[in-house]
């Protein structure tokens, strides 16, 4: 059989990171993927404008799970400004690449994370202004 996923998928797949959710959450970002039906929900919590922990729920597919898993790894410690700037392609190299096909699953956790930000933000009161679309 031809071997799809690389190591690292696999093993956040089966053990992924960060799983659950954040109570006193700073953002929550909840998305759906329009090409599957698959949705995540990512929870950030930020402390002196620096993401110091991140989660999510997902409920997707293998490479939803891994990336959800990665970019909730990717993001801590991460100042609010550098997280905005992590894209889905960021997310999958992270994770070794994934196969083309499951490209789009990556999307979940870019859009996760960017909603999240964007709530954060709003809840804060701080300008919405920089936010990457
Ligand atoms: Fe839906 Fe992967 S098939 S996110």
């Amino acid at each position: 059989m031809e071997r799809e996923y690389s190591e690292k998928v696999m093993d956040h797949f089966r053990n992924p990171r960060n799983v659950g959710e954040i109570k006193d959450a700073s953002g929550i970002g909840k998305v759906g993927n329009p090409v599957c039906g698959d949705i995540m929900n990512l929870y950030i919590k930020v402390e002196n404008d620096v993401i110091v922990n991140a989660k999510f729920k997902t409920m997707g597919c293998g490479a939803a799970i891994a990336t959800s898993s990665m970019v909730t790894e990717l993001v801590k410690g991460k100042t609010v400004k550098e997280a905005q700037s992590i894209s889905n392609r960021a997310v999958a190299e992270a994770l070794g690449g994934l196969p083309k096909i499951k490209l789009h699953c990556s999307v979940l956790a870019e859009e996760g994370l960017k909603l999240a930000i964007k709530d954060y933000l709003k809840k804060s009161g701080k300008p919405l202004d920089d936010v990457k679309k």
